[in-house]
């Protein structure tokens, strides 16, 4: 796929079959989230972690499903893979270059999700529920000095993808010409 019909054709999914994705998948897929760029090439910043066992990927559901107060929600909708990208905690605070780095990196991911014709979708809920929960953090292995940035879902999808066309008009742009 062309790196333009990548961007055009991500979009979030949320339904997926629950069939795992292959290795070789998930290989590229962290190889993306490598090429992202990282402020001031801090990569040691920053950390991945794959979560594919299903008994932490129905604690973490559970805890977005809490978090909104809505025990029937799935906040993973079924996906069989969420990769976690955490950031190293500056003077005690989460600051604000981590988010934009683990942004860069889920991006990253998601296209190339996309390219491999996988489901994916960019998870901040479930994140905002691990922060208020240590003991799931400590669980996820989110070492100590991080914390949890970002996330995304990704799964063989349930329904196809919508073909989707660049546009230029979902964000108001201002040229200053
Ligand atoms: C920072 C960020 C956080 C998001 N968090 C969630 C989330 O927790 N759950 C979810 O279903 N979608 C989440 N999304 C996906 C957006 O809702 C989605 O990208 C947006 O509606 C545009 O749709 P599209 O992705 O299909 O283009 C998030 C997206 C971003 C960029």
């Amino acid at each position: 796929m062309e790196t333009l019909k990548a961007v055009a054709n991500r979009q979030s999914c949320r339904k997926y079959t629950g069939e795992q994705i292959t290795a070789n998948e998930l290989q590229i897929i962290i190889k993306a989230a490598n090429a992202a760029p990282v402020g001031m090439k801090k990569y040691e910043e920053v950390k991945l972690t794959v979560i594919q066992n299903s008994q932490l990927l129905n604690k973490l559901d559970a805890a977005g499903a809490a978090l909104f107060r809505e025990p029937d929600q799935h906040p993973l909708y079924g996906a069989p893979t969420v990769i976690l990208v955490s950031a190293k905690i500056q003077q005690g605070l989460p600051n604000s270059i981590s988010y934009c780095n683990a942004a860069c990196i889920v991006e990253n991911m998601a296209l190339a999700a996309t390219d491999l014709g996988l489901g994916n979708v960019y998870l901040y809920g479930v994140v905002a529920a691990m922060e208020k929960n240590s003991e799931l953090c400590a669980e996820l292995k989110v070492p100590k000095e991080f914390f949890p940035a970002s996330a995304i879902a990704i799964g063989k999808a349930a329904e196809p993808f919508q073909e989707r066309v660049l546009t230029d008009n979902n964000i108001a742009t201002d040229y200053l010409r």
